[in-house]
């Protein structure tokens, strides 16, 4: 049984389609990367899954996660698998914490409102994280404010979180976008352990389809809310079949000259 099946999807807004007739199937221990121009529609895909979508957009077809309609449940059903099972690392990290609280207390208040953990093992587990994905000084970061930390620290604290929750889905919204190559490369090193070691499923959403190179096991192209292509990533990769896929494709090419 696939973890989370999306049928016949398509959400518009004052009439006007954004996704049209999405169909999607992840398997647990996969990772689907998901690359687009910008406003094709890759944000609101992830964010018709974490019901992060505006009032006014009109919502057909279905998400099923596991045997579930995810618009099906109740809030306090969602509650539980909002965190718990169904992960999100955000575009815009600045928005994601509290900037006037220190991360510390927001790592231990996310963690424990989600796993029987003490204080100081979340603190011990959050700077083993933190070393990992070059978060040097890791016990003045969990000291700070994040309106004291750049972006691209801010992101990472985020990955760091997201990870210590161990869902069993992760969803990824250009995680990796605002980070320099060796931070991405070691984010990225993470997100592949935590698919082989806990059997994390991860959609990840991003433009650069080298990065999707390194970690997805299948990459779907999407252009003017649809999905226009979808293959196993070295199949994609080798032979893209639509015009829109080599045009990113060439992209990337050019860019490494
Ligand atoms: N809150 C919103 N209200 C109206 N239109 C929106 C909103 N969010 C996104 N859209 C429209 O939906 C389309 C897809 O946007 P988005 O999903 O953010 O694309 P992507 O993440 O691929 O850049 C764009 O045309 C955008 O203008
Ligand atoms: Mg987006």
């Amino acid at each position: 049984m696939s973890l989370l099946t999306i049928r016949d999807l398509t959400i518009s807004h004052n009439k006007q389609n954004i996704l049209n007739n999405i169909n999607l199937k992840l398997n647990t221990a996969e990772i689907i990367g998901i690359a687009g121009g910008s406003g094709s529609g890759k944000s609101t895909l992830l964010n018709s899954i974490l019901h992060l979508l505006p009032q006014d957009f009109n919502i057909q077809g279905e998400i099923h996660w596991q045997n579930k309609n995810l618009y099906d449940l109740k809030a306090k059903q969602l509650t539980h698998i909002y965190g718990k099972e169904i992960a999100f690392i955000s575009q815009n990290p600045q928005t994601f914490f509290c900037p006037v609280r220190t991360i510390k207390s927001q790592f231990i208040e996310t963690i424990s409102a989600h796993q029987k953990i003490t204080a100081d093992k979340i603190i011990t587990q959050a700077l083993d994280i933190f070393a990992k994905i070059g978060l040097n000084d890791g016990k003045n970061i969990l000291n700070a404010y994040p309106f004291m930390l750049s972006g691209g620290m801010n992101q990472r604290i985020n990955i760091a979180l997201t990870m210590m929750l161990k869902p069993q889905l992760l969803i990824a919204d250009e995680p990796t976008s605002a980070l320099d190559v060796m931070s991405q490369a070691k984010v990225l090193q993470e997100l592949l352990l935590m698919k082989q070691k806990l059997n994390t499923s991860i959609l990840f959403v991003t433009h650069n389809l080298k990065v999707l190179a390194k970690i997805a096991d299948k990459i779907i192209i999407m252009h003017q809310g649809k999905i226009i292509e979808q293959n196993p990533t070295e199949i994609l990769l080798a032979n893209p079949q639509e015009d829109y896929t080599k045009k990113l494709l060439q992209a990337v090419i050019t860019l490494k000259k």
